[in-house]
């Protein structure tokens, strides 16, 4: 009802631009201290940034509508974890089935401390009374050294729990981290909630890494959406259960499985998700891990090798539009076009902030190469010759060989083919063990992709 309500009245969505070095200053209580210990912020009384970001606290304080905005992973949808109407209404912007548990961002371990200790009276009635409010040891080397920072670990929910009960529907523990984004911080720390925040993306397309992302998927859903410039990582936080034996990793994220091997209790942790190819039974235990995800409107196919004509021409392209993201192995450039007459178009800058560039060609006289019925299904193009219809427009953005750049790229790169409204989308697979976020980003390829193609 409230969905259909959010649909109906369609809003204005308005866009606040904070810059988190005007403000104000972020005070440290101890020297050397991060922000895993005690900090404040003093807030600058004439910043304009300062003044849009309390227009943000104050909408998670009092309203029902969640606030987008910036944490260093991807753009979360933000709203009052304790109070159930305002959860409800990040399910009902984002169109989120009901089963899937949501992240809870936490500003401070002191914040998370209040989060788990809330509960009244003696505990003596609990089997587990010794571990209530406290964080199970198993976690320490994780958050000292990764937090804040993308990673989210599971833990068991208090009893009573002060938590929304739609944050993690009928699970008996809850997703929780703390980002390392300046300005995430700030919010959670002004608004003095534990938020939560699910990407703000519309379920089921690529997670948002821009202000301008969110506002594709989100316009008139919500009010506002903050815009700190574009995410650092890219890619959403690694998810870890601690509360198994052996621990696992329940979605792989901006924290690499070599980085969490590394640390104490850990280094037999054991992969609780679908790693895809092989024929694997077994639910994933993160929910929102079943479902079709980071799919943009065109078809994606993952590329294992390099991408030929030939490969090409295997797809049906009613508009004749095909986009082209290459990493490691190829560029647009070297690829052989025989016979063909490449015309280059322009460039245009897909993520600034990574100097990413779209460049557009067209390629001539594909005709042979193309299945005949994709030829005929395709009506001419405002009557134009034959000729013309042999065009294929390539779209192609090269994400260089860097893990890190590919990982900060990949989602814009998706979003921005599908702008520009290519039939299929050709993306180089990377090799899974290379380590850092190679197995976050195939994990995310995978999902997105509807097969995979041996060149
Ligand atoms: O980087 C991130 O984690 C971003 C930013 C905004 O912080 N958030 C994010 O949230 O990706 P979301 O809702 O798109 O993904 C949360 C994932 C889902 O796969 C969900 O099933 C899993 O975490 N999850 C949350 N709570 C869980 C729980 N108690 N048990 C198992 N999985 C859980
Ligand atoms: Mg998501």
């Amino acid at each position: 009802m409230e969905e259909e309500e959010q649909k109906s009245s369609s809003r204005s969505t308005q866009i606040l631009a904070v810059d988190v070095n005007k403000i104000g200053d972020f005070v440290f209580r101890e020297p050397d201290v991060t922000f895993l210990g005690d900090w404040f912020i003093n807030l600058s009384e004439d910043s304009q940034d300062a003044i849009n970001l309390c227009q943000a606290v104050k909408q998670l304080q009092t309203s029902s509508l969640p606030v987008a905005f910036p944490t260093e992973t991807v753009y979360g949808l933000g709203a009052d974890a304790t109070r159930s109407a305002a959860v409800a209404g990040i399910y009902a912007a984002k169109q989120r089935p009901a089963d899937n548990p949501l992240i809870v961002h936490i500003s401070s371990l002191r914040q998370l401390h209040q989060l788990l200790d809330s509960t009244p009276g003696s505990r003596d009635d609990c089997p587990d009374a010794d571990t209530q409010g406290r964080i199970p040891a198993i976690y320490d080397p994780l958050i000292s050294r990764f937090w804040p920072g993308p990673l989210t670990i599971l833990l068991p929910l208090p009893d009573p729990s002060p938590l929304a009960p739609a944050v993690t529907g009928s699970l008996s523990t809850f997703g929780v981290r703390m980002p390392s984004s300046r300005l995430a911080l700030a919010l959670i720390y002004l608004a003095g909630l534990p938020i939560a925040a699910p990407s703000a993306n519309a379920s089921t397309k690529p997670s948002p890494t821009t202000a301008a992302h969110v506002l594709h998927d989100l316009s008139g859903r919500i009010d506002l959406i903050i815009d700190g410039g574009s995410c650092s990582v890219g890619l959403e936080s690694t998810v870890v259960d601690g509360l198994t034996r052996p621990p696992a990793i329940l979605r792989p994220g901006g924290v690499s499985i070599e980085m969490i091997r590394q640390c104490t209790g850990w280094e037999h942790v054991v992969i609780g998700y679908s790693s895809g190819g092989s024929a694997e039974t077994s639910a994933p235990r993160a929910p929102g891990m079943k479902y079709k995800h980071y799919s943009p409107n065109a078809r994606v196919l993952l590329v294992h090798g390099r991408l030929s004509l030939d490969l090409v021409s295997r797809y049906p392209l009613a508009r004749r539009k095909v986009g082209l993201i290459s990493t490691m192995t190829w560029r647009v450039e070297d690829l052989e076009f025989p016979q063909y007459s490449v015309t280059r178009d322009h460039d245009a800058l897909a993520t600034p902030r990574l100097d990413v560039y779209l460049r557009k060609f067209a390629i001539k006289k594909l005709a042979p190469y193309l299945p005949h019925h994709a030829i005929e299904d395709s009506p001419p193009v405002n009557g134009e010759s034959d000729q013309h219809a042999e065009l294929l427009q390539v779209s192609s953005i090269d994400l260089g060989r860097e893990i890190a750049n590919i990982a900060q790229a990949l989602f814009s790169a998706l979003r921005e083919l599908d702008l520009d409204g290519v039939d299929v989308i050709f993306v180089e697979a990377i090799n899974e063990s290379g380590g850092d976020a190679a197995a976050a980003i195939m994990n995310r390829l995978r999902k997105a992709a509807e097969s995979e193609i041996e060149s």
